[in-house]
């Protein structure tokens, strides 16, 4: 239920047209702030942090002490899931994950049928750590990859540019790739359980590569997989509130938003505005989808395309936010710009 007491970032979920929308970025605890740069040396890996529940629930602050957004998300990765399944999984610096590739029976095989929860417990001490420590109007958010986006990692043991080495597999051996989600799905409900169970009050799922798959692929591999863990978490945990974020997926958003279940959705920044107000936000509430490169960049265009994201999502139920992740080399100065436009 909606109350007044609630925090902005659940009022615009819960359908509300706010005159000032909630705002907050993905990847905000990251790279582009010397405070996380400080703590990522000190912990030594990406992965050593993620794992330090002290240190990556400071990392989740950091960005809400420094900017003061309308909700905190979870610092860790989505493939700590294939971890957790047995898949052994690093970072190769400047470069991006590794994981051992699973691309056959055999080492489908060795991949466990269940999450190793010991993995993920220093994820879950993280989340009750941050919602101790958290401010009452922050709302605070869980996630999980999408299955066929965990499954591109899973198979290709790297990201690739074009998802080649999942497609084959599901195009040569469609039993195989859907015993693989099969696991995904199992241990993602459960995982995004124990985070709601700690403290989120949200949850979304990082679909990244679903862009990547026609509309047949896209029913199969995107919608039922996520429709399954929507209604596996609601099922134990029936007012979980739940994100979508089928990035790049464009006209099929809508059949997304009624095939899964979703209650909100994040919108990519190429999205067509009007399409998106008029066949988007008309189902549920929308959270973006300013251009990172926009945030970079800065300047009076900045201001032009804040003002337009405002225009084209302000009327309805809508959460400020980037299109996808706030890059690097963004000047911190931009984001208070940013902050100033979205709540001037
Ligand atoms: O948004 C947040 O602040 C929460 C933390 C978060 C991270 N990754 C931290 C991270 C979240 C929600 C993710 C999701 C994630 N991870 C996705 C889906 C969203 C997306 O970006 O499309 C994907 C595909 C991954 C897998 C992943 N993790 C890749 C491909 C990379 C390398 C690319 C990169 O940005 O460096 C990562 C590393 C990663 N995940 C970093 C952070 C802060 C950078 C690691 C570092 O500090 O060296």
């Amino acid at each position: 239920m909606t109350t007044l007491a609630e925090p902005a970032f659940l009022r615009a979920l819960s359908g509300e047209t706010l005159p000032t929308p909630p705002i907050w970025m993905m990847r905000q605890a990251g790279r582009y702030l010397p405070e996380y740069r400080e703590l990522r040396a000190k912990a030594g890996s990406f992965l050593s942090l993620c794992y330090n529940p002290e240190w990556a629930a400071e990392v989740t602050l950091q960005p809400i002490r420094r900017f003061g957004f309308d909700a905190a998300i979870l610092f860790s990765d989505i493939l700590v899931v294939p971890q957790a399944l047995g898949q052994k999984l690093w970072f190769v610096e400047g470069e991006g994950p590794r994981l051992e590739p699973v691309a056959d029976l055999t080492r489908l095989a060795e991949i466990d049928a269940v999450a190793d929860a010991a993995v993920l417990s220093p994820v879950i001490e993280t989340v009750q750590r941050v919602r101790a420590a958290l401010p009452k109007g922050t709302a605070f958010i869980g996630f999980c990859g999408a299955p066929w986006t965990v499954a591109t990692y899973m198979v290709a043991g790297r990201g690739t540019p074009d998802q080649g080495p999942a497609k084959a597999l599901f195009t040569r051996d469609p039993a195989l790739f859907q015993h693989m989600i099969d696991r995904i799905v199992a241990a993602s409900i459960d995982y995004l359980c124990a985070q709601i169970e700690a403290g989120v009050d949200a949850v979304q799922i990082f679909d990244s590569w679903a862009g990547s798959l026609g509309s047949d692929d896209f029913e199969r591999w995107c919608i039922a997989p996520t429709k399954r863990i929507v209604e596996g978490v609601r099922l134990r945990r029936p007012d979980a509130r739940i994100i979508g974020f089928p990035r790049g997926a464009g006209r099929l958003i809508p059949s997304y938003i009624v095939g899964t279940g979703v209650d909100a959705v994040g919108l990519e920044s190429d999205i067509d505005r009007d399409f998106a107000r008029d066949e988007i936000q008309s189902l549920v509430p929308v959270q973006g989808n300013l251009d990172p490169l926009v945030l970079r960049a800065g300047g009076p265009e900045l201001e032009r395309e804040v003002a337009a994201v405002r225009a084209a999502f302000g009327g309805g139920p809508f959460v400020f936010n980037l299109g996808h992740g706030i890059l690097p080399d963004t000047p911190i100065a931009h984001v208070e710009r940013l902050l100033a436009a979205v709540r001037s």
